[in-house]
């Protein structure tokens, strides 16, 4: 029996059109656009301003250009998975939601949380799903609404996060192309280090949680970067090696986009030539699970049908790891 492959048939996003400079957050608290851009990399985000627009807005608006792009009927779509840490609400669902906006009404719908590493976790649960033989359309929504969680009163992280959304969809194939291999870990060493503290079932929200500024990020950034950088490494050097991949066979490596200096130093431990290493934190900053599926949306018109691309990512959790996929399909046609 040939072997089913699930690739990736188009990609849509969604960014907001406000920007927040560096020189807008400096005005804000004690920081610079000198020292974000020396030591995060990152000249301006975007943010969701309008009041009562969530996640669901622009996942529905990336899906909504996904669909309408791959011209795919929403009644064909069978599985849709929301990865996110900034659903609208704990339920229903973001998932369920963006589904109805959609017309999406023949598939079940549901979220799934790995922080950063959203995207990769949710194209490995996807590509499974399609590699089973049962399902032919499935379509992953990844992104965040960081903002919702900033404290812009904490110089420590408010430089640091942006709002966007992305959306994928995988569809069988016997060909060669699609996602080849995942390496994706979780260790869950990096709670005191990265976390929202209150507003889940540990601690629920009361006054005392609120004057307490629990509801944002809380980042301890240098024990973070130390295993970001050894962990994206280690993941990205072990899909490599077992899938026999050298440096210069790979077409674009695509990493987690939260500070330049991580980017360029697991670039550089992989030996991967800067130029095939996407970048775009500068324009946006740390969307979370938004990051990866916005590089791939941005590099579209420039990758070809058979290029090798690595995904690696690192977030809270700890949880990281690597993808190694053939793109499925020449971008200058779409
Ligand atoms: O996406 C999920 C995973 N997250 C990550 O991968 C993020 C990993 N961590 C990082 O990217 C970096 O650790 C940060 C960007 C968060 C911080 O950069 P850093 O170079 O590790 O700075 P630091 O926290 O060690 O702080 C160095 C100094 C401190 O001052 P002192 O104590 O040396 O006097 C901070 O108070 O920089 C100060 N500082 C700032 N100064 C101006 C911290 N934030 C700012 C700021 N503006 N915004």
């Amino acid at each position: 029996m040939k072997k089913i492959n699930a690739v990736i048939t188009g990609i849509g996003a969604f960014i907001p059109d406000d920007v927040l400079t560096n020189e807008e957050l400096s005005r804000m608290v004690d920081t610079s656009d000198e020292w974000i851009m020396s030591r995060v990399g990152i000249k301006e985000r975007r943010v969701l301003k309008e009041e009562g627009k969530g996640l669901s807005y622009m996942a529905e608006k990336a899906l909504s250009s996904l669909l309408e792009k791959t011209k795919t009927d929403p009644s064909e779509i069978e599985v849709v998975i929301c990865s996110t840490t900034t659903p609208d609400f704990h339920f229903p669902s973001t998932a369920s939601i963006v589904s109805e906006r959609c017309g999406i009404r023949n598939a079940w719908a549901f979220d799934m949380e790995a922080a950063c590493s959203g995207f990769i976790f949710a194209l490995e649960t996807g590509a499974n799903m399609i590699t089973s033989g049962k399902y032919k359309k499935v379509v992953i929504v990844a992104g965040d609404k960081m903002t919702s969680i900033v404290d812009y009163t904490d110089r420590n992280t408010c430089p640091l996060f942006g709002d966007a959304c992305g959306a994928v969809l995988l569809e069988p194939t016997y060909e060669d192309i699609g996602v080849k291999d995942t390496f994706l870990r979780t260790l869950g060493i990096g709670e005191p280090y990265l976390r929202m503290t209150a507003g889940g079932s540990r601690y629920p929200a009361t006054h005392d949680t609120i004057d307490k500024r629990l509801h944002y990020i809380y980042q301890e950034g240098r024990v973070v970067f130390k295993h970001a950088v050894s962990n994206m490494t280690e993941a990205a050097l072990e899909i490599m090696e077992r899938n026999r991949l050298s440096p210069d066979d790979v077409d674009f490596f695509i990493p987690h986009q939260a500070n330049i200096r991580i980017i360029e130093a697991v670039g550089l431990r992989v030996g991967i030539p800067h130029e095939k290493v996407m970048v775009n934190i500068h324009k946006y900053g740390n969307t979370s699970a938004g990051t990866i599926p916005l590089c791939l949306w941005e590099c579209e018109k420039q990758m070809k049908k058979g290029d090798k691309l690595i995904l690696v990512s690192f977030g809270a959790g700890f949880s990281w790891g690597s993808v190694y996929l053939k793109w499925g399909y020449d971008g200058s046609q779409v």
